[in-house]
């Protein structure tokens, strides 16, 4: 069940109840509800709605470029087009639709776009939700250029949390990041869980396809699974870097961590007429769960 009602976006509903709203500016996901009706994406109180910059929350999608490292504006220009609805998509795997509601999106440059970014390519995205309101989303990117082309990707994702200082991640243990803060110069990280106590903007390389961040004043664990996307970016701006953005509140780093599964150190490579494709998926569980199993 979704609808779209001339807003530009289109609302998915699980038949449980929970929900997932997903903006045609961007190809963005804005919302993300459990079947309590609880939000688990932040979006600052100070969000912008209006192209073409994206507003600040739930999940822009950074493509061609994650960052300010290359010829275009920082994370790409993805997060800041008009996407349109694809109604003829072609073929996923059956087990992609069956039992959930979805919708279909579809960017293709403009001749603005390729003027500075000369490749011609199709990404299409769906996004979906099933029945117990796990939130899934698929991109698939193809190169319908007579070239081959390079990109990043990062499915930028702003969890809501109860306090910074409470969360931690698991899954990133003992791996090496690249620290946006240094330079991109290369790191290892220690053998404990991550926790937060200043600002933190990295690239954690060649990690699982599973992680999860525990919030444990909700006694809530957010469980990231990911394909074709080798690494995860993790970025809190705490307290300086919050007062300098203007869409964003000058506390509001206590309530959000994003964790971005992502494609950045090795840029992806298409040749003519590849596709490439990295799936997120993202589900809640009571914390409980979590050191049980
Ligand atoms: C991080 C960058 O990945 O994203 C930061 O390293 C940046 O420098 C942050 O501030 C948010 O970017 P934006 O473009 O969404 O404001």
């Amino acid at each position: 069940t979704k609808d779209c009602n001339g807003t530009g976006q289109v609302v998915l509903h699980s038949p449980r109840g929970a929900s997932a709203r997903v903006s045609l500016h961007g190809g963005q996901v804005v919302s993300w509800r459990n079947d309590r009706g609880e939000e688990l994406l932040f979006t600052s109180s100070k969000a912008m709605f209006k192209p073409p910059k994206a507003m600040r929350g739930g999940i822009p999608i950074c493509f061609p470029q994650f960052g300010n490292r290359g010829s275009l504006e920082q994370h790409g220009f993805a997060r800041n087009k008009i996407w349109t609805i694809d109604d003829n998509p072609p073929p996923l795997h059956p087990s992609d639709s069956k039992g959930k509601s979805f919708i279909d999106l579809l960017l293709k440059p403009s001749e603005e776009d390729l003027k500075c970014w000369p490749h011609s390519f199709e990404f299409r995205l769906r996004v979906s939700l099933t029945a117990d309101g796990v939130l899934s989303m698929i991109s698939r990117i193809r190169n319908i250029n007579g070239k081959p082309f390079s990109f990043s990707f990062a499915y930028r994702t702003y969890f809501s949390v109860s306090d910074i200082s409470e969360v931690r991640i698991e899954g990133l243990e003992t791996l090496d990041y690249l620290d946006n803060l240094c330079q991109r110069e290369r790191f290892t990280e220690q053998g404990d869980a991550i926790t937060f106590e200043s600002e933190v903007d990295r690239v954690y390389l060649s990690s699982p396809n599973v992680i999860a961040v525990l919030d444990h004043e909700k006694k809530r664990t957010y469980v990231v699974r990911k394909e074709g996307l080798p690494d995860v970016v993790v970025w809190n701006p705490w307290e300086k870097k919050s007062k300098a953005m203007v869409d964003f509140g000058d506390e509001e780093y206590k309530q959000m961590l994003c964790v971005d599964g992502a494609a950045i150190e090795k840029p992806i490579t298409l040749r003519p007429g590849e596709e490439w494709t990295g799936r997120l998926e993202l589900s809640v569980v009571p914390s409980s769960y979590c050191s049980e199993h």
